[in-house]
């Protein structure tokens, strides 16, 4: 989604623009632009990839040593010059870059029509540079000063970063619901969206919290102020640890998404290791343990991949803990009217912590009940992780690629810990054998993984099909759901998750010889209604790849192509089954000649709803 970031000091700016840019990449964008300050505010704008704007700064001059830049998820109007960011006010006083959606823009923009003002692009954030230009040249103020008004009064979620040529150096950022962070490094100050931008310069950040802003200048300490316009003392936050996860480079491999999908070995040693050590408690959940003791339900928000990292969580701490679990998604939820009782405990998951729609539902449950907010989030100072009554960390590192895979893996490790943490509270011992297999598990992952060249070759053989079924019951339907999931993301094909038995009411009316279905069968319990399954979809002429334990001969016999993971406990299987579906989806975009990191129109940290 949308990237913002700034910078103020002595170097050249266009370069470190350009390269805090790249750094934002991975968010997802379909254009991307800088401006920089030197008497007057110059800019340089390009549809499509950060490589066209590079290629284009030698033909403009954009020398200086302010800026600002920003990445364009495109919300209000066509990817292309004219609507990407910086935007100019009219008299070309002020360049304003935005994350995030302004709802009442078209009031605004008529009002400022009837005032005058006229208007190039198709965007909101066009709209707002000139409501600041209004608002300052009816009040005379500075444009830091119209800040609490601008909170006030403009409605919807965003993050602005403002340059004024009055006011050379100074930088004005400002939050209300979309993340920014300030940078500090000496007497340099930087703007990001995300932390990984930063890494590289700065030692400590400052996370402006929600409806604050701050002005930043060279040299001097930033100052940052509440929503009612009164300077506050910010909390710095040492970014150090930081630095030895952004090594963004993809290695030896092709795409960051195959690293990812190859790091999964060693997120789960790393879970593993944590767990024996720890006798599968939690330890960040201790001042917890009370509520954890008395809680009679447990309710999941996430979107995407995390929520159905969510149904996995489900499935364990039912199984395990004996605690009912619900499951929503938590843009229904956000806006549902959530039923939540004293005893409750919720659980939000998000990979980046910034999730639009999470972020909303948390603080819903706020406004209705005092309840403890437990958050899975791989990124350490995100919103969820500072809102959050606990935060269990992924630790899975920057996950780059937008389609979910390490962090999925990682989600669900924990929510399988978490599970075990809740069956010791509740005095239940874990099931037989379940602990000894969680062991092997590292090692039986980074064997599934020996197994890509078989799924390169189902791959092959399936890469034309326009349609997809992934079916799965128990334990393996939201490895069904992940699956469609990503094959859709990445290869663009249309794919369906659906419940086994549900296959019945409905989707088996698609079936036929170019429709094809993969049964997520690792579960050995299961096996008889699996070969059901098969032989219901075969006897409708549809194709079926069955993914297997590797002693499950018969069902993989049935089907007409498997894909298969080594033996494990049946509640480990779906560990298991998540990397040939990783990797089928990842050799559908490859031999589709798509772009497998970043997925047209989608994007990494959904900051908008
Ligand atoms: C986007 C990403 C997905 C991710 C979802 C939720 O749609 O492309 O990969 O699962 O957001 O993100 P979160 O950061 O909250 O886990």
């Amino acid at each position: 989604m949308c990237g913002i970031f700034g910078y103020t000091g002595s170097a050249e700016a266009a370069d470190l623009l350009i390269e805090g840019l790249s750094k934002l990449e991975y968010r997802g964008y379909d254009s991307a632009g800088i401006s920089v300050l030197n008497g007057d505010i110059h800019t340089l704008k390009s549809a499509g990839n950060i490589a066209k704007l590079r290629e284009r700064r030698s033909s403009v001059d954009v020398s200086g040593t302010s800026g600002i830049a920003h990445t364009r998820w495109a919300t209000h109007g066509e990817p292309n010059e004219t609507n990407s960011h910086p935007h100019h006010s009219n008299s070309n006083r002020y360049s304003l870059v935005h994350n995030g959606i302004i709802e009442n823009y078209l009031e605004m923009k008529k009002d400022l029509i009837d005032k005058g003002f006229d208007f190039k692009s198709d965007t909101d954030t066009e709209v707002l540079v000139n409501y600041i230009e209004h608002l300052a040249n009816e009040t005379g103020k500075q444009p830091a000063d119209l800040m609490p008004e601008i909170l006030r009064d403009v409605k919807g979620s965003f993050a602005i970063a403002l340059m004024d040529t009055k006011n050379p150096g100074v930088l004005i950022a400002a939050r209300k619901g979309s993340p920014l962070i300030i940078g500090l490094d000496g007497n340099e100050q930087y703007l990001s969206s995300d932390p990984l931008a930063l890494a590289q310069h700065c030692d400590s950040a400052i996370y402006l919290e929600n409806r604050h802003y701050a002005v930043i200048a060279p040299g001097k300490k930033p100052a940052v102020y509440n929503e009612r316009g009164l300077e506050i003392v910010a909390e710095v936050a040492v970014i150090d640890q930081m630095k030895d996860q952004i090594t963004v480079d993809k290695g030896d491999f092709s795409h960051y998404t195959l690293k990812e999908i190859y790091e999964q070995p060693d997120i789960a040693r790393q879970h593993v290791a944590e767990s024996f050590q720890n006798h599968h408690i939690l330890p960040e959940l201790t001042h917890l343990k009370k509520e954890l003791v008395a809680a009679k339900r447990l309710v999941v928000i996430g979107c995407g991949t995390s929520l159905h990292a969510g149904w996995m969580g489900r499935n364990y701490i039912e199984r395990l803990a004996g605690i009912p679990v619900v499951v929503e998604q938590a843009s229904e939820f956000r806006y549902g009217e959530p039923l939540l009782f004293e005893n409750d405990i919720v659980i939000a998951v998000s990979q980046s912590g910034e999730t639009a729609d999470t972020m909303e539902g948390v603080r819903l449950v706020s406004s209705i009940r005092d309840l403890p907010v437990i958050g899975l989030c791989n990124v350490k100072g995100s919103t969820l992780y500072r809102e959050a009554s606990a935060c269990l960390m992924l630790n899975a590192g920057p996950e780059i690629g937008v389609a979910s895979t390490k962090a999925f893996m990682s989600q669900v490790l924990m929510f399988f810990r978490l599970a075990m943490h809740l069956a010791d509270l509740k005095g239940y011992n874990a099931h037989e054998g379940l602990l000894d297999d969680f062991k092997k598990l590292p090692n039986l992952i980074e064997k599934t993984l020996k197994f890509n060249e078989a799924t390169h070759e189902i791959a092959e053989k399936y890469k034309d099909s326009e349609n997809m079924l992934f079916l799965g019951r128990g334990i393996q339907f939201p490895i069904a759901m992940e699956g469609a999931l990503k094959v859709k993301e990445l290869s663009y094909i249309h794919a369906e998750g659906y419940s086994s038995a549900e296959m019945k009411h409905g989707p088996l009316a698609l079936i036929d010889e170019k429709f094809p279905t993969v049964v997520v069968a690792t579960d050995s319990e299961q096996e008889g209604k699996n070969i059901n399954t098969v032989k219901e979809i075969s006897s409708r002429k549809g194709k079926v790849i069955a993914l297997v334990q590797e002693s499950s001969t018969r069902l993989a016999n049935e089907a007409d192509d498997y894909l298969m993971v080594p033996d494990i406990h049946d509640m480990l299987a779906p560990f298991l089954a998540t990397i040939p579906l990783q990797l089928l989806s990842f050799h559908f975009a490859v031999l589709r000649g798509h772009n497998v990191d970043q997925p047209r129109n989608l994007a990494k940290s959904v900051t908008v709803e």
